[in-house]
């Protein structure tokens, strides 16, 4: 059952170095940005534990399963997926997981880039003093004015796309984990800083409060999908990001304490984040459902009150910047590997017209926060829309056929092999998981809703 295929895109040269391209494309704005904003609309406490208990019971069995993919097929995930169902014999609409997860990739840097566009505004609005002493509504102002201008969306929006297709174009093998090493636990240091200052001047007992406490009649079937998404956005599952990065994994090594480092650090890293903003949340009467502003509008005022806030919130922002930077590569990689193993286009060919393509959908976003912000399907804008199809319904649905792909389909002699670093009893402890657990739970949340209305 040995693996002799080889990738065309170059191999991590150690399992670290996976640890740190995988840890750069989980972390990013879905624990800075995104996780304590869905967690104030949905109410706190409740919502955090449903998020935790996925990321254990559904979040690490499909990465590893996406890793074991990505490895056995070394390519891009689309031919990955068409190698691996000539291997299991089966029919070649299994391919579907990684074309769906391409475009899943291509739809959701679309909105990334926009959102990452504004952290790129709040360092030059940090860095010239704009916040040095401002109150919410001087912050809120900042925001709000940001929002209001699509001209400046779209320069931002223009920039960060170059930058990330830049990267990409020259292959993402090169060169990225050095800036990871560096430039995480910077930020990393930096939130506990921050959670240090809401000790001292926020209300950090309502804020703890907020996210902890569990009171299960704020859950909705909604924001149970919602915290189901959120496990798959934040740590990059169901749309072959891991899987390419799995691609270039060396063989032999351990999947699973790879895994499960790579959570790890991304849950902690977005619970630090809560810790930090809520408690300013609260103390500045900012409400805590306030949308996808919350962050840019609570942390900054403790940067505009605390000694050094202009270097420290400078180099907050620029941090985020480059966790996003990081992430939105891995959304990109795999339709761009796609593109330069089928020999359509050269590597930089093809991050030019990807990036042109996915360039162009931002605009929708972009529009949606002023000229187009009436225009709503189902009551959601165009970035809204584009969030729920993308993170509540393509990537658990991908996450799902990944599941039943590895759990099912494939021979478990083969993904034994694939994983045979692994002690047998963890082993069938994680295979139990991804055919049981993984899939039923995911269909279950889905349903839901569809239950709830029939019911009622
Ligand atoms: N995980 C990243 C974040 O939390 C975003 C991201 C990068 C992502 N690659 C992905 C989300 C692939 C889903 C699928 O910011």
């Amino acid at each position: 059952m040995e693996n002799a295929r080889s990738t065309i895109h170059g191999v991590w040269s150690k399992r670290l170095t996976f640890i740190l391209a995988a840890t750069g494309s989980a972390v990013g704005l879905g624990n800075i940005w995104k996780f304590p904003y869905i967690t104030g609309e949905n109410g706190g406490g409740a919502f955090v534990l449903v998020y935790l208990v996925c990321i254990a019971a559904v979040g690490i069995s499909v990465m590893m399963a996406e890793v074991l993919l990505g490895r056995r097929g070394r390519s891009s995930p689309v031919t990955a997926m068409q190698t691996l169902t000539k291997e299991s014999n089966v029919h070649g609409v299994w391919t579907g997981i990684g074309w769906m997860g391409a475009i899943a990739g291509l739809l959701i840097l679309s909105y990334y880039s926009v959102i990452a566009g504004w952290a790129l505004h709040f360092i030059v609005q940090s860095a010239s003093g704009a916040f040095e002493g401002a109150d919410s509504a001087a912050v809120g102002q900042v925001f709000d004015s940001l929002l209001a201008d699509p001209q400046t969306l779209l320069g931002w929006h223009t920039l960060f796309m170059v930058m990330t297709m830049t990267v990409v174009a020259r292959g993402v093998t090169q060169g990225l984990g050095r800036a990871v090493e560096i430039l995480m636990p910077c930020l990393f240091v930096l939130l506990i800083i921050m959670v240090g200052y809401a000790v001292k001047l926020g209300n950090f007992s309502e804020g703890l409060a907020f996210l902890f406490k569990v009171d299960f009649s704020k859950l909705s079937a909604g924001s149970v999908l919602t915290a189901v998404g959120h496990a798959f956005f934040t740590l990059s599952l169901g749309m072959g990001a891991i899987m390419a990065y799995g691609a270039y994994m060396p063989d032999h090594a351990p999947v699973g304490k790879t895994v499960v480092t790579v959570a790890f650090l991304d849950t902690l890293v977005a619970l630090v984040a809560g810790m930090a903003i809520f408690p300013l949340v609260f103390a500045n009467g900012i409400e805590p459902s306030a949308g996808p502003g919350l962050m840019f509008v609570s942390l900054p005022l403790a940067f505009g009150q605390m000694p050094g806030g202009l270097f420290f919130g400078t180099l907050f922002f620029v941090l985020v910047s480059v966790a996003a930077w990081s992430s939105s590569i891995s959304l990109i990689e795999p339709f761009v590997a796609w593109v330069v193993e089928k020999k359509l286009l050269s590597r930089v060919g093809a991050s030019v017209v990807l990036g042109i393509v996915t360039w162009t959908i931002g605009l929708l976003t972009v529009l949606s926060f002023n000229e187009m912000s009436d225009h709503k399907l189902f009551g959601l804008t165009a970035f809204d829309l584009l969030d729920f199809i993308t993170a509540n319904l393509m990537l658990p649905l991908g996450g799902l056929f990944i599941a039943i792909f590895v759990g099912w389909i494939m021979k478990r002699e083969i993904v034994r092999a694939e994983l045979d670093a692994e002690p047998e009893g963890l082993f069938n402890l994680w295979y139990t998981v991804l055919r049981y657990i993984a899939p039923v739970a995911v269909l279950v949340v889905f349903a839901y809703p569809l239950i709830e209305k029939f019911s009622g």
